[in-house]
């Protein structure tokens, strides 16, 4: 057997959405009326959006996050049964599932979300202890949850303690910067977003990844999660435990259709490239790039099956 059949599932721990995105020209001036160019709904959530585009790679998936007996579920327990996203041991409320409508502006290539939660229940430690972990190879997270989320990734740690095995455990970190902090001790990689550099000041992707490590170590973690930070049109950076530092320029897109999830994208991957083929960490990070700058020269994800790592 070669390496690509002995690759163990990947396992996406978050939120599952739905988002409703409407396609305009420009974006709207508020308190007008307007008619959109068009407009469609798709499963979303960052995990999930992880999931969706890991699966188009070809990688085998499994999502862990709250489902829902509500009808309005439906849709997103229907579109992950298609894509073969596997759900076991998933726990369920009967809330209806949160939302995000979204707007994309065709002139500028802007994504804007106001996303709706109504203090949907998120998964808990209970629940995660259920799963047979030597299922997977790699577990990601979205970083939210504090208190639930470190004890699973202590869980991951523990069974690859006792297990010998080396379950690779990463981070999507988009919010919340003190709260969600600690949770990057416990990881092999952080994936630092834009967005939260920006609010925190920070400049640059290498800005971003040497500010975190520093903050990192003032609390001594025990080895230094690797960062990577994308950039947008600028690329992305990555730092590893040694401090070495690695620019990765950006690919160029053909067109800017649709840039919903990109980041999920550059996260997935990433994934992909470092699981699944086993790329060294520039590597990887590349392919990362070359995923986002493609997801947005179309709608939805599907077309990344495009792209191919051999
Ligand atoms: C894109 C996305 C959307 C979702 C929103 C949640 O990254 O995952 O699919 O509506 O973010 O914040």
């Amino acid at each position: 057997m070669n390496e690509e059949t002995l690759a163990k599932s990947v396992l996406c721990v978050g939120c599952t959405v739905i988002d409703f995105v409407t396609i305009t020209g420009s974006y709207p001036k508020e308190d007008t009326d307007r008619r959109c160019l068009d407009g469609f709904w798709q499963r979303g959530g960052n995990a999930s959006n992880v999931c969706t585009v890991l699966g188009v790679l070809g990688s085998k998936v499994d999502f862990y996050g709250m489902l829902s007996t509500s009808d309005a579920f439906r849709v997103l327990l229907d579109d992950l049964k298609r894509r073969n996203i596997g759900t076991r041991h998933c726990p369920h409320t009967d809330k209806d599932p949160p939302f995000s409508s979204v707007i994309l502006a065709q002139d500028t290539g802007t994504r804007t979300i106001i996303h709706c939660n109504k203090n949907y229940p998120q998964v808990t430690w209970e629940d995660f202890k259920k799963i047979d972990l030597l299922r997977y190879g790699w577990v990601h997270f979205e970083a939210r949850n504090v208190a639930e989320t470190s004890r699973m990734m202590a869980s991951i740690v523990e069974h690859n303690r006792v297990s010998g095995e080396s379950i690779i455990i990463s981070l999507d970190f988009e919010t919340l910067y003190e709260q969600n902090l600690q949770l990057c001790y416990p990881c092999d990689y952080v994936v630092f977003s834009k967005e939260l550099a920006s609010q925190r000041g920070w400049k640059s992707p290498r800005e971003t990844c040497e500010s975190l490590a520093a903050d990192l170590s003032l609390q001594g973690t025990r080895s230094p999660p690797v960062i990577i930070c994308p950039w947008g049109s600028a690329g992305a950076v990555c730092l590893d435990a040694s401090g070495n530092c690695h620019e990765l320029p950006p690919y160029k897109p053909q067109q800017v259709v649709d840039t919903l999830g990109a980041g999920d994208s550059f996260m997935a991957g990433f994934i992909y490239a470092a699981h699944k083929h086993k790329r060294n960490l520039a590597e990887a990070v590349d392919f990362a790039n070359r995923v986002a700058s493609h997801k947005i020269t179309k709608f939805g994800y599907d077309h990344i099956g495009e792209l191919s790592l051999t």
